[in-house]
């Protein structure tokens, strides 16, 4: 029996390949590669290329392969791209995950892992924030995350199946033998953008904002080692497979670093002056997300080894230091 890992060529969904190949599982990996890297995917894994709209894709997937269980990292996740262009979140996001969920009722599969985000509360009334908190996304991704909560949920009352949502704080790092990493195109999340900086790409990073409510004015994130994140999908699946109800479930660190202190401490690990700029605020940030991931440790076990924001962004610069063009040759 196999695990499917849709969207395994995409950053947390290869890191995850690569937990689970290290723990003796069989892997069968699909992703239309339109944001991943074919060259993510780990060799042991089976690797399909499909896209998860494809209904006859997928249901030849499921015929051919004994699937005992599926995790979802397959979606559109850029916040700014989501207020332009929300259509495309409907469409892949919510229409892919609803033939994906079709396709999975008829074949029988019926235990699904999936990612969904910190951007499900929107602006938090507290923090640490917890899983039973309000959740008011303020943008499209955030909005179509849940939504792909809520169909889980009538999908399980009508057809039985049993999913755990895995609501991901500030995703960062690369997995420590440096054999991948994190590569977006365009790059829009904080860390590989200031490592762009020492490593030539970019001579200066922009601070998005110097008024925000907190300690510095900078906005604060909980970040989140994505192997530590990779760890807690199979956690998440094991418990699935032992009978576990639906659940949500928050991951990240429990600490906030302002946008300040991340740069700072690129700067000690990397040795590199990195220049930043004040500029204006982007639209629809939260001043501050931060994890309560104290429900994950109960019930799932969970243990995450990166602590240190040091350490995790060290892990990013070892990564990006080697491969300054991402899985692209050159
Ligand atoms: N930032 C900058 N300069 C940059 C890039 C980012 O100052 O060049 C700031 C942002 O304004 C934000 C912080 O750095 O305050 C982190 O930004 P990221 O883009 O790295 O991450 P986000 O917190 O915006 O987004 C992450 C995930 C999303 C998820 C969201 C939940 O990438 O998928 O958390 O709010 F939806």
């Amino acid at each position: 029996m196999a695990i499917l890992v849709l969207g395994g060529a995409g950053y947390i969904g290869s890191h995850t390949v690569y937990e689970l190949i290290d723990a003796g599982r069989e892997v069968v990996v699909a992703d239309n590669l339109q944001t991943g890297f074919r060259a993510a995917v780990h060799p042991k894994a089976k690797f399909y290329q499909l896209d998860i709209r494809d209904k006859g894709a997928l249901d030849t997937l499921f015929q051919a392969e004994e699937i005992e269980g599926v995790i979802h990292f397959a979606a559109s996740s850029q916040v700014g791209e989501s207020m332009s262009d929300p259509l495309k979140y409907y469409d892949n996001n919510l229409h892919g995950t609803m033939v994906l969920l079709q396709s999975m009722v008829e074949h029988g599969v019926d235990k699904i892992v999936f990612s969904s985000t910190a951007a499900t509360y929107g602006e938090p009334e507290r923090v640490p924030i917890l899983e039973s908190d309000k959740t008011l996304p303020t943008n499209c991704y955030g909005e179509t995350k849940l939504s792909m909560e809520h169909m889980m949920g009538w999908v399980s009352q009508a057809h039985g199946l049993r999913y755990v949502a895995l609501r991901y704080f500030n995703a960062c790092g690369a997995h420590p033998s440096g054999a991948i990493g994190e590569a977006h195109d365009p790059e829009t999340h904080l860390v590989p953008i200031i490592l762009q900086v020492p490593n030539g790409k970019r001579d200066h990073v922009s601070i998005f904002g110097e008024d925000y409510p907190t300690k510095d004015g900078t906005c604060v994130r909980d970040y989140i080692h994505v192997t530590d994140l990779a760890q807690a999908h199979i956690l998440a699946l094991d418990y699935l497979l032992k009978g576990g109800e639906n659940n949500v479930f928050n991951l990240g660190n429990g600490v906030g670093f302002t946008v300040k202190e991340v740069i700072d401490t690129a700067r000690a690990v990397t040795g590199h002056p990195i220049p930043a700029q004040v500029a204006p605020r982007r639209a629809g940030d939260p001043a501050q997300l931060v994890a309560s991931s104290q429900k994950a440790k109960d019930i799932l076990g969970w243990k995450p080894k990166y602590d240190d924001l040091a350490t995790i962004i060290s892990t990013a610069w070892a990564w990006h230091k080697s491969h300054p063009n991402g899985f692209e040759e050159g």
